[in-house]
């Protein structure tokens, strides 16, 4: 091997730079979508409703929802899902090592989704599979585990998909509720790399004191809601904890791209939208198509962003979402960033 020139005055020594070092970080690389094929639309509903298509749009933004039919099962749908977010990322269903799938509404009590998911879409018997309930909030606070799991290397690349048949807990009589829930799943693969920012920071919050405003009781199974106090506290939560996690993060408002927030009413985002001073080409709704599909709303919302082309690769999003419990949850994303892989 060469010996180093020793530094003389004609040349001086420079310190190399020092390389950064790789730091694995957990970041998404991919996301697939698959909704029920029957579409429901408000004129359908005020069919046997006291309500009205233009009642529903005003108050809520809602123009359709996908209902899962008779008995059709969540989890062939959940599974088509991931089959297309693995796809979108170039993985194979043998490395996956996760599976965590976000439900209030599983097809039985137990087993899981995550299981039967696992089994549908080929993953090998290693696989970690877990449901997680943490209602609306379920998709962000599945993220923020599945990115733990990738940082401190006890996974590789995990699935985290929410798959909701909400259609299960509705009651159709009620027409202050039947209008808002449809059915659907969405999912992403989450892998590590050496990323600048990937899954960042996540902000999270619970108040059990507002359990009584949002649930479904073990007996009835129909969900009951104080409608304008969710409202309230959706905007309020929304707005502290995506400005929280803005901060964490060290970013403004100008260095988001794209504010996908949960899904429920239109007016609940753009109110949250413009208390953080986001500007409307910067909100991103998809309650228009797929009413409130409790934790699925998030990523069908990003399935749609990236097919719509609203979400480059390198992109950054801020994501929240309040649920029942309350539970309430924000984040920094960059999307699809280039990754040096980490070993
Ligand atoms: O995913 C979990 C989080 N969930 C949420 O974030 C949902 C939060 N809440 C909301 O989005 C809204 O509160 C609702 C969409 C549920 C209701 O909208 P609102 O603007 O708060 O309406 P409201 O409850 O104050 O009701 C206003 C009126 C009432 O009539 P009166 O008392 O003024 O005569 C309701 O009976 O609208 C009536 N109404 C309806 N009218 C036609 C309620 N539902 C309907 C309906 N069609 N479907």
């Amino acid at each position: 091997m060469a010996a180093t020139a020793p530094a003389t005055a004609a040349t001086p020594a420079v310190a190399p730079a020092p390389r950064r070092r790789p730091t694995r970080r957990a970041g998404i690389f991919g996301v697939g979508a698959a909704l029920p094929g029957k579409v429901v639309t408000n004129d359908d509903l005020a069919q046997r409703l006291d309500t009205s298509d233009e009642w529903i749009v005003r108050r809520t933004g809602i123009r359709t929802r996908h209902w899962l039919d008779g008995d059709e099962q969540l989890a062939p749908l959940a599974a088509e899902a991931c089959r297309r977010a693995l796809a979108d990322a170039g993985r194979e269903p043998d490395e996956v090592d996760r599976i965590i799938v976000t439900t209030i509404t599983p097809d039985r009590l137990t087993p899981g989704l995550a299981p039967t998911v696992a089994g549908l879409i080929g993953c090998p018997t290693s696989v970690v599979t877990a449901d997680l309930n943490a209602a609306c909030a379920g998709f962000l606070v599945a993220l923020d585990e599945a990115a733990g799991a990738v940082e401190s290397g006890r996974s590789d690349v995990v699935l985290v998909c929410a798959a909701e048949a909400l259609t299960r807990i509705t009651d159709r009589d009620d027409r202050s509720t039947a209008v808002l829930f449809g059915d659907g799943a969405a999912a992403v693969v989450v892998a590590g790399g050496d990323l600048e920012g990937g899954i960042g920071r996540f902000v999270h919050g619970t108040d059990p004191s507002m359990a009584d405003a949002l649930y479904v009781g073990i007996e009835e199974r129909l969900l009951r809601m104080e409608g304008q106090t969710v409202y309230r506290h959706a905007v309020a939560r929304m707005v502290e904890a995506t400005a929280a996690s803005l901060a964490a993060s060290g970013l403004t408002i100008d260095d988001i791209d794209l504010f996908v927030a949960h899904q429920a009413n239109a007016r609940i985002i753009q109110t949250a939208a413009a208390e953080l001073g986001m500007p409307d080409e910067k909100v991103m709704i998809d309650v228009d198509r797929c009413a409130n599909t409790s934790s699925a709303t998030i990523p069908l919302a990003l399935e749609r962003a990236q097919r719509e082309g609203r979400l480059a690769p390198g992109a950054t999003i801020a994501l929240a979402a309040l649920g029942a419990g309350f539970v309430w949850s924000a984040g920094v994303v960059r999307w699809k960033e280039r990754a040096h892989v980490c070993a």
